[in-house]
């Protein structure tokens, strides 16, 4: 059976994927005369969060039976458009939820310590000797973290949070119930009040309708004085112009972003501006999370062509 991948991936899930499927790896898109030749034969995609898979796409897939998208969000693929033509929808959850805390935590530390500002200071030969009035940043130790969605990625954040002795608030549609909570030692508030009075917020959501567009300008306005933002869920969750004008004018210090709103594109004003750290949408990639993330979607894959539930459908 014909399974076209949009590009190659870390690990060995695609070549040994080859040993009984013919496996057709693209430049990165739909665009290629790979996928254009192939189209009418192909049975099963695996995508990354770059791929759109619209109606566009799927019209051109009359055989098309899975889209196997190697990452946890899915906001790249019309799922509604798949399910009404039959076609699965997997994703890889779990894998990944250490390796995205630990940047995003990364990030806040970047952020709030000003570490790539000192790292750009030091290349630029300014290192002249201690200044104890030198890249001071805000405090971590003891602050309060608000999480928005309190799922897997965002419980790993929190245990990363506990580490440094910050208290956890979190927002989400539903809240949890009082054991979870204890157990996580998370306070759940309404993301208005999240916003209010949390020293750092960082987002953990999935992008969907309800959470697109939830960092407003009023939000990032009713934020503290000297407050840190973070973002490694989806760009489109943040109006990214308000962002950048609430670094400026106040209340945030700073912020740290693996995600944009108009990906690849980075709002213009973020890019000159030495308090926000910004990264190229690298939450997963640590290797065996990478590897890991291609070896699921070929097991979904597997799965579906073989007739059995797939391991993590959408
Ligand atoms: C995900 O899994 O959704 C990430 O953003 C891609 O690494």
């Amino acid at each position: 059976m014909t399974i076209f991948a949009t590009r190659a991936f870390p690990g060995t899930a695609l070549d040994e994927l080859k040993a009984d499927h013919e496996v057709i790896v693209g430049g990165g898109d739909f665009a290629s005369d790979a996928f254009s030749n192939s189209a009418t034969r192909i049975v099963a995609l695996i995508t990354t969060v770059g791929d759109t898979v619209d109606d566009v796409v799927l019209d051109r897939l009359p055989k098309l039976r899975v889209v196997a998208n190697v990452a946890v969000g899915v906001d790249n693929v019309n799922v509604a458009a798949c399910k009404a033509r039959g076609v699965v929808v997997t994703n890889t959850p779990d894998v990944l939820s250490e390796a995205t805390a630990t940047l995003a935590f990364g990030l806040l530390l970047a952020a709030a310590r000003r570490i790539p500002e000192g790292d750009r200071f030091v290349r630029a030969g300014k290192f002249v000797g201690f200044d104890s009035g030198l890249l001071v940043g805000a405090p971590v130790f003891g602050r309060s973290l608000g999480i928005v969605g309190l799922g897997r990625i965002g419980r790993a954040m929190a245990r990363r949070a506990r580490g440094f002795g910050m208290r956890v608030a979190y927002a989400q549609r539903n809240r949890l119930s009082p054991d979870v909570e204890r157990a996580l030692g998370a306070t759940f508030l309404s993301l208005d009040e999240l916003f209010q009075t949390c020293d750092f917020v960082s987002l953990h959501c999935p992008l969907t309708p309800e959470t697109r567009g939830l960092a407003t300008a009023a939000r990032f306005a009713s934020m503290k004085p000297g407050s840190i933002f973070v973002n490694t869920s989806r760009g489109p969750c943040v109006d990214e112009a308000a962002l950048a004008r609430a670094l400026v004018t106040g209340p945030l210090s700073a912020a740290g972003l693996d995600v944009y709103e108009n990906e690849p594109i980075v709002e213009p004003a973020l890019l000159t501006m030495d308090n926000v750290v910004l990264l190229p949408h690298i939450g997963s990639a640590e290797s065996a999370t990478r590897a890991q993330m291609a070896d699921l979607a070929v097991r979904n894959v597997r799965a579906v062509l073989s007739g059995e539930a797939p391991i993590s459908a959408v």
